[in-house]
């Protein structure tokens, strides 16, 4: 049992301290946000994910798990310092440390004993060494500190599963006995552990998440030329990642990436080669193919609604950046709903749980209460989100309350020849064709 305290109850730092409590540690969550202190200690997580609330509940009743606003407290007895706090796009893509540069600040006011501050969330290259500036050049007295690089591989909707069951864990420091403290902490999942200096683990991180993120551009790049060339994109990816040096994840052709992690994090590392003089082309293209992917929805629902979106009505399914999340950052579908609204199309959106977010931050847009609903007199749908919920609907039904059957499915999550065989005029990304309407077939 080790006590340890983590700073920001965001995604990252609620589920790595919840996780490190459920695996017999002494966990206090620390916020400067008194709502979200407010809220955890009524039980209740700011965020969705997946079996986290039962988590925190299991562990806050086994006096495993606290939650405070004050870093003397959260520091008293701590061995242990995990800073998670948001590392949000500044201007020109750079990474903006100000939530980090806090923390290193009430780290250094309130530690009174030897510390080990543990680096999870994402962060430029050098800031490792940055943290322990700010940390020594505050410090009243001398005391003994080490800064470790711990960065976080996990996605939201699967974090649990991820951090328990990690493909590695990647510790970079200058202390090697620092980094062993930390590697004890993750034996208990008996992963595959790599030992680094500072900021070649902070480059680990960056590496990882842009070659994901090109994996994603490489396949829609994919995808518009077998739209071109009359292939699909589906069997392409299933042939090609069974090729092991490729490997079968990360290649589902669509709207392009979302959320708070890839587009900030190759952006950033742009910005840093840029900065070094380089020229980044290859991430500045996954960038660009990206964006593109976006226009995907807007160029097919012009096209099938006769070259003209004003007026129409469009019923967007799915609004959260990805299935078993309620987070909107970065969302396609956001993105997407407002492009459509800018040109006059009449947008109305359905997600299964991140609808409270968008009421917040999309005012505009209309909400509705399920997928039936959503699809009542709408000239088209567009699957935004892959959430399992869509897979599963009546589409007969679908099809009855709609004006006209337009599908454009922006996540291929239905079978073309079904859809065909429905009566849907349905397109899909990178699968070639528009299935027409059956002869005589009349409009509902
Ligand atoms: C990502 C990484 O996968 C994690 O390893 C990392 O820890 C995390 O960022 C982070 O840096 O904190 P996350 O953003 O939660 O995790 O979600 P992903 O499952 O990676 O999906 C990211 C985006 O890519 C989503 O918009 C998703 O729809 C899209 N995507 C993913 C595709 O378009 N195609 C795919 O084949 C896979």
């Amino acid at each position: 049992m080790k006590n340890i305290a983590v700073a920001g109850t965001g995604y990252v730092g609620l589920s790595t301290g919840t996780c490190f409590a459920d695996m017999g540690n002494r966990v206090t969550l620390l916020d400067i946000s008194e709502e979200k202190i407010a809220m955890l200690e009524r039980g209740e997580s700011p965020i969705y994910e997946p079996g986290l609330n039962e988590m925190i509940r299991r562990n806050v009743k086994a006096g495993r798990l606290h939650f405070t606003t004050d870093y003397a407290e959260a520091l008293a007895d701590a061995e242990f310092v995990f800073i998670c706090v948001g590392t949000p796009s500044g201007v020109d893509g750079e990474a903006d440390l100000q939530y980090v540069r806090m923390a290193a600040q009430s780290i250094a006011d309130h530690m009174h004993k030897p510390l080990i501050v543990v680096n999870k969330s994402t962060v430029p290259v050098g800031t490792g060494d940055w943290v322990a500036d700010i940390i020594s050049g505050r410090l009243e007295e001398p005391m003994e500190f080490n800064v470790v690089s711990c960065p976080e591989f996990t996605r939201e909707g699967s974090a649990i599963y991820d951090f328990m069951n990690p493909d590695r864990v990647v510790l970079g420091s200058r202390n090697h006995v620092a980094a062993e403290k930390v590697a004890q902490l993750h034996l208990p999942l008996r992963a595959r552990i790599v030992m680094t200096d500072l900021r070649t683990a902070e480059m680990i991180k960056y590496a990882s998440n842009a070659f994901l993120a090109t994996k994603i551009s490489f396949i829609n790049e994919i995808a518009a030329i077998c739209e071109k060339l009359g292939a699909d994109v589906e069997e392409v990816a299933v042939g090609m990642g069974m090729d092991k040096r490729i490997g079968p994840m990360f290649l589902n052709a669509g709207l392009g990436y979302g959320g708070s992690c890839f587009p900030k994090d190759v952006k950033a590392l742009e910005h840093m080669a840029i900065e070094q003089g380089d020229h980044p082309a290859l991430l500045s293209a996954v960038i660009d193919v990206n964006q593109h992917a976006r226009r995907w929805a807007i160029d097919n629902l012009t096209e099938l609604l006769d070259g003209d979106l004003a007026g129409k009505r469009i019923g967007v399914m799915g609004l959260a950046f990805k299935p078993n999340t309620d987070d909107i950052r970065e969302s396609p579908a956001l993105e997407i709903a407002q492009l459509l609204q800018k040109v006059g199309a009449l947008v109305s959106g359905y997600d299964p749980v991140a609808m409270a977010n968008v009421a917040r931050t999309n005012p505009d847009l209309r909400l509705v209460e399920d997928p039936y609903e959503l699809a009542e007199n709408v000239d088209a749908l567009l699957v935004c989100t892959e959430w399992n919920e869509f897979k599963q609907l009546d589409l007969p039904r679908l099809k009855a309350c709609m004006a006209q059957p337009i599908i454009a499915d922006g996540r291929n999550i239905y079978q073309p020849g079904l859809m065909q065989e429905l009566g849907f005029v349905y397109r899909a990304v990178g699968r070639g064709e528009t299935f027409a309407v059956e002869p005589g077939f009349a409009f509902a």
